[in-house]
């Protein structure tokens, strides 16, 4: 029995292909969610959308600080993994639960497979990069989604061996939910015509805890929004720490956090993305759709050097001129970002299973 983990709300659109595929393949599989999110609109919601089953068990641990959300994780898989012993546990991604549970079950010489491996934006401030190299270190299997995830294993002494250059989940579940996606047509909810608008996510702790650089953000924000309308799907902890900044600014349309398929829907038809997500700089890329990555760095390199994102500080000027300039380049899709990552992946742990036993 294989046990598959999710726990956030990006972790969702990685694993439902790789769930519903070992499911397809008929293999034993515990499906666990930490509960790490839990609002409707940041969990439960996407399970119905990514026809992704109900998990077998919902541990319920929410939100708190990144110890006490890494040791409840913990304190609770332990127990799930006592009693099920499954053969291997399968995470994906950088959240607080990836690590948390990866952490876990090495302790119990539990095999860990770790999706999307090997990324690094080489900024420890990031709680996520701390939780990539920690899971990547502990890991028996490692899953790239682009060419820089194996320079960077290797260069952090990992085996060769142990990685597996497979493609990305995430953009299986985008090729699969696309034209559905498109025929929602969300923008109209808005009033709005497709490329007529942009669309806006920011939730990282660097951007939107600190009153000066949310403020930056902001102005470049209400300038854009003076010529563009931009949609503003607004994570829950941007709405709390903002106190009121981002209501006030006219041009921007605050919305409660979407599902996936009305914001894949938007997403494709948007005139620009502005975002400091890791994976919607990756979606922006397949979509070949301009991304404005508020960020000093990315662990994405790809969607730069063949897609269609750029980086820009956190300075009202430059998200302005990034915006206003941004590039019209089409971009390639990377290789293997296809839509059968997940078959690949599946394939792997089928095999290793084999020769385990
Ligand atoms: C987490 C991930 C981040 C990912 C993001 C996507 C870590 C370290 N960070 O950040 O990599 O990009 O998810 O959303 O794991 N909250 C709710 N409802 C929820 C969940 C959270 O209201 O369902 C609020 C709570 O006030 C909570 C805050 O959001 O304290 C932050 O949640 P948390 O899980 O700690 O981190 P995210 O910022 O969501």
């Amino acid at each position: 029995m294989i046990c598959t983990v999710v726990g956030a709300r990006p972790n969702f659109m990685k694993m439902a292909p790789i769930v519903n595929e070992a499911r397809r393949r008929g293999i034993a599989q515990l499906f666990v969610h930490t509960g790490q999110h839990y609002d409707q609109r940041m969990s439960d919601i996407f399970f119905e959308e990514l026809g992704m089953p109900q998990p077998d068990l919902y541990l319920g641990v929410g939100s708190g600080t990144h110890a006490e959300q890494t040791a409840r994780v913990m304190l609770l898989f332990e127990q799930v993994l006592l009693q099920q012993r499954p053969q291997l546990v399968v995470v994906a991604g950088d959240v607080n639960s990836t690590l948390a549970c990866a952490l876990t079950a090495s302790k119990l010489s539990i095999p860990v497979a770790h999706v999307e491996a090997g990324l690094r934006s080489f900024d420890r401030s990031m709680p996520e990069e701390i939780n990539r190299v920690l899971t990547d270190h502990i890991s028996d299997l490692l899953f790239t989604t682009e060419p820089s995830g194996r320079l960077n294993l290797l260069k952090e002494g990992i085996a060769d061996s142990a990685i597996y250059f497979v493609g990305n989940t995430m953009i299986d579940t985008l090729c699969q939910h696309l034209e559905a996606a498109k025929k929602r047509e969300p923008w109209r909810t808005f009033g709005l015509q497709p490329r007529e608008f942009g669309l806006v996510t920011l939730h990282r702790p660097s951007n939107v805890d600190n009153k000066a650089t949310s403020r930056q953000i902001a102005s470049a924000l209400q300038q854009i929004g003076q010529e563009l309308p931009l949609i503003f799907p607004i994570h829950p902890r941007t709405l709390k720490n903002g106190e009121g900044l981002w209501e006030a600014i006219p041009g921007l349309k605050i919305v409660e956090p979407m599902g996936y398929l009305d914001f894949l829907g938007l997403m494709s038809q948007a005139a620009v993305v502005i975002t400091d997500s890791g994976g919607i700089q990756e979606e922006t890329t397949a979509l070949q759709v301009p991304c404005v990555t508020v960020r000093p760095n990315t662990e994405r390199p790809i969607t730069i050097t063949e897609g269609t994102n750029q980086l820009v500080p956190p300075i009202t000027d430059q998200i302005v001129s990034a915006v206003k300039n941004r590039s019209v380049k089409i971009g390639n899709r990377p290789k293997l970002w296809d839509g059968k990552a997940a078959q690949r992946i599946i394939d792997v742990i089928q095999s290793y299973l084999d020769t385990k036993h």
